[in-house]
């Protein structure tokens, strides 16, 4: 096949395709952000219409991304120039995924300081384990707020909070710059089924030992009065933000398929994994937390909170602990390499330069900000970046660099996708790689040319305005 740019490698096979792409997917925004959105905006109404974001929305923006990725087989930004140029048009859309390779790496910066938070409590379970023991409940003795004051403890060590960080960051970029096969491919084929295993066990556990019915209630029950516009809102973002979309990370993993691969199928697998390990995170985190008769409204404490407090009264709590967040950290770990590697791969094909190299590059300018994000817990928590503009107004770096990718890079760069692939690029083109046929083709069709930019317009002016 074609192979284009300086050592350009492809995945070794379709199954380590679905792997990476679905360990790109699933990461804190399904096991931390999902549940946390949902219990914030009253469960049922946002779980179904999360789906339905998913299915109309998510699912073709997925596949117009990977597609231009295989036809560019190049970096975000070049596979869009490519495919531009094919299409005899201008050639300023790659403007589209260079957006999407800077907010890649918005988003890795702030990510890795989360996936610090993950790694101090795999710390804290393995001692708790040595303290405790294996049989009984966690933090055996410690009053219930000392469970929960463990996250406002590290937030205010700042020191920590970097040094975590920066391991965390470290970790993905030694991954990174080994390179497709032997690094990115490497961690999907080994972390991601080792992360399925931890996580089936959990959620069987959380089933047995949890209440699993209350869970299941509260997940489902669909009550239209709570769909309002500020629930839909977060549940577009957040089926955006699992699916990895508007980023240009989907684009760089399909630049690495193979011309066999039907792209239409494995965008439907990975959408569909995505999505079934989001519930069954639902499904087993409320089940512990109702248990413990916590509440589901906990946000983003729900995991780093509520759940080491449910954790303490259940046998062989600290060893769940562990296994919980461990399996946490596999999956944060395929996610940020999806993330570092977006901006990696322009940044080597641009400047001819070593894989290594530009993963230190972007490492080290992920690492500064990242600096900056963890102190906003602590030190800067008074730093208001963007603070002139009233929709930043009051916001702190970490939650400014959310804000900004959640609210404007992501629906901008899915829009322009939407408009690139259904409307400038060349039809013939597009239909070579997308591997659809009949009905689903002409559904996909209209999905992208009509329904995603209107809905996505939508999102992003009620995003800035409402
Ligand atoms: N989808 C990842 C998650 O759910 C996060 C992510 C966003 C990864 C964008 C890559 C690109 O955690």
């Amino acid at each position: 096949m074609a192979a284009s740019g300086k050592g350009h490698e492809n995945w070794s096979s379709r199954s380590a395709f679905i792997l990476a792409a679905v360990g790109s997917a699933v990461g804190l925004g399904n096991m931390w952000r999902f549940p946390a959105e949902a219990g914030e905006n009253g469960g049922g109404a946002f779980v179904l219409f999360y789906m339905f974001c998913v299915l109309l929305i998510g699912l073709p923006v997925l596949l117009s991304e990977v597609l231009i990725g295989r036809h560019g087989q190049s970096s975000a930004p070049e596979s869009v120039r490519r495919l531009a140029r094919d299409s005899k048009a201008g050639e300023g859309w790659s403007i589209l995924a260079s957006m999407g390779v800077f907010a890649a790496f918005l988003i890795l910066s702030f990510y890795c300081v989360v996936g610090g938070w993950v790694v101090y409590y795999i710390g804290v379970f393995v001692s708790d384990l040595f303290q405790t023991g294996v049989a009984g409940g966690a933090f055996d003795g410690r009053a219930a707020s000392d469970v929960e004051g463990l996250l406002p403890g590290l937030f205010g060590n700042g020191g920590l909070m970097v040094g975590l960080n920066l391991g965390f960051l470290a970790v993905t970029m030694f991954f990174v710059a080994r390179g497709v096969s032997s690094g990115i491919e490497w961690v999907a084929v080994y972390l991601m089924p080792l992360f399925f295993v931890l996580f089936l066990a959990i959620t069987i556990y959380g089933a047995f030992t949890g209440n699993f019915g209350d869970a299941v209630t509260y997940l489902f029950t669909f009550d239209a009065s709570k769909l309002t516009g500020e629930v839909m809102l977060a549940a577009v973002g957040q089926a955006f933000f699992s699916l990895s979309l508007g980023v240009a990370g989907m684009m760089t993993y399909g630049a690495y398929a193979n011309r066999d691969t039907n792209l239409g199928e494995t965008s439907g697998i990975i959408a569909g994994a995505d999505t079934a390990v989001a519930l069954l995170a639902g499904l087993a985190i409320f089940p512990i937390v109702f248990a413990a008769g916590l509440s589901a409204s906990a946000g983003p404490g729900l995991m780093f909170q509520s759940l080491p407090i449910a954790f303490q009264a259940m046998p062989f709590g600290s060893l769940i602990g562990l296994a919980f967040f461990t399996m946490i950290f596999f999956a944060a770990l395929t996610s940020s390499v999806s993330l570092l590697e977006a901006p990696t791969a322009w940044m080597f094909e641009k400047f001819n330069m070593s894989r290594a190299v530009a993963t230190l590059i972007v490492g080290g300018g992920a690492a500064v900000l990242g600096v900056l994000s963890a102190l906003s817990f602590n030190e800067m928590a008074e730093f208001y970046p963007l603070g002139f503009i009233p929709l930043f107004a009051e916001t702190n770096f970490f939650d400014t660099l959310d804000g900004v990718t959640a609210k404007l890079f992501m629906p901008i760069g899915a829009i322009l996708t939407c408009v690139f692939v259904g409307w400038i690029a060349d039809a013939k083109l597009v239909d070579q790689e997308n591997g659809l046929d009949g009905a689903l083709h002409q559904l996909w069709r209209v999905l992208v040319r009509f329904v995603c930019p209107v809905i996505l317009s939508v999102i992003l002016i009620y995003g800035i305005f409402g």
